[in-house]
């Protein structure tokens, strides 16, 4: 039986999700609603993609009881909202990254996950890429020999573009929207373990956020980790695994990559063309987390081992680390 798809926010990721979506096959995946703020909204997405359903209120797909799972695609500030609602409601919930705003939203989301019962996961699509696999399979079986400092970046001049990353009433910053990104990936070589400890800095805007952030994590053992982020400058948005015996290079987009460096050889594996297109870059390696959550849900799990809560707990506390060191305080950690 496929697994049935209910869309929440009819903006840029839920339109590049529901193609990734439409690219597998009917038999694994429908998507059978869509929600919007506006139903006008929901009712053009639903057109664009030929779904049956169109709602103008975010609960009607809780209440939907053709649908297995939400997918949250609305702005990160309304994620802990929207989320435990149709939570509470008896959903499932595929939730984008970052999961929530600070680690006090994270807690709530988790424990009424576990209240629930029901499955959430943080859409850290990355994790789920054929690269990051190969990544963790060639750390364990010891080809660069004891990790010992991690390397991660992401940085691109995205000032122009998009208003709600650089202000503090959007709970904007560069940390949230993209840093996410290295950080999910230390955290996912340190095998999901706390740091010791977080030193960071970085730049505020006039809109009360970060635009750009170092950090330095050291963990356990000996083991550090460098990240750099920004919104003002186009960093090289690769990660460096360096260990006692070699390196470890996932090149840019390092945070949808297809291929792998390492000191056997180049791992390569390259995206489906689905024929589709798509907003965001790499967007058909949504894939890779659909069939996941589709796998967990058909053997009734209610999280990832991919992105497990305790991980996205650890990762939503670097994030607060990193982002209050560098001055961003949102009215909703108070
Ligand atoms: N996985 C990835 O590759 C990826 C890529 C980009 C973004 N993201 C994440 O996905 C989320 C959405 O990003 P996006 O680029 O898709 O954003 P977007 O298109 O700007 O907005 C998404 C939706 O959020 C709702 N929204 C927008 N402004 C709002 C406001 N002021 N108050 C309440 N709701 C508002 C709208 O929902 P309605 O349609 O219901 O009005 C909108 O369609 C973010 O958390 C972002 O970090 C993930």
């Amino acid at each position: 039986m496929a697994t049935r798809w209910g869309i929440i926010s009819a903006g840029k990721i839920s339109s590049d999700f529901v193609a990734a979506l439409k690219a597998l096959p009917t038999s694994e995946h429908r998507v059978v609603a869509v929600a919007a703020r506006s139903i006008d909204d929901a009712k053009k997405f639903a057109q664009t993609f030929g779904i049956e359903k169109a709602y103008g209120d975010y609960m009607d797909i809780a209440k939907d009881p053709n649908v297995d799972i939400a997918y949250i695609g609305a702005v990160h500030k309304q994620h802990c909202k929207i989320g435990t609602a149709i939570m509470k409601g008896g959903k499932n919930i595929l939730c984008e990254k970052p999961l929530c705003i600070n680690v006090k939203q994270t807690k709530e989301m988790i424990r009424v996950a576990k209240e629930q019962k029901v499955f959430m996961m943080e859409a850290v699509w990355s994790r789920f890429f054929p690269v990051y696999k190969e990544l963790e399979k060639r750390i364990k079986s010891g080809e660069i020999g004891e990790v010992m400092h991690v390397m991660a970046n992401f940085g691109k001049d995205v000032r122009n573009l998009l208003p709600r990353f650089l202000s503090n009433q959007t709970g904007g910053g560069v940390t949230l929207e993209i840093g996410v990104y290295p950080i999910q990936f230390v955290s996912y070589v340190m095998g999901g373990e706390k740091p010791l400890k977080v030193i960071a800095g970085g730049h505020q805007n006039t809109g009360g956020v970060e635009d750009c952030i170092g950090a330095t994590l050291l963990y356990p053992n000996g083991k550090i980790a460098s990240i750099t982020a920004s919104f003002k400058s186009d960093l090289p948005c690769e990660a460096h695994v360096v260990g006692s015996k070699g390196t470890l290079k996932v090149p840019n987009p390092m945070w949808c990559p297809e291929k792998l460096e390492s000191p056997s050889g180049t791992f390569t594996q390259l995206l489906p063309n689905t024929g589709h297109k798509f907003i965001y870059e790499n967007s058909q390696g949504l894939i890779y987390e659909a069939n996941e959550v589709r796998r967990c849900l058909k053997e009734g799990l209610l999280e990832s081992p991919g992105m497990p809560h305790s991980e996205s707990l650890t990762v939503a506390e670097i994030i607060e680390a990193i982002r209050t060191q560098s001055g961003t305080v949102f009215p909703e950690d108070k």
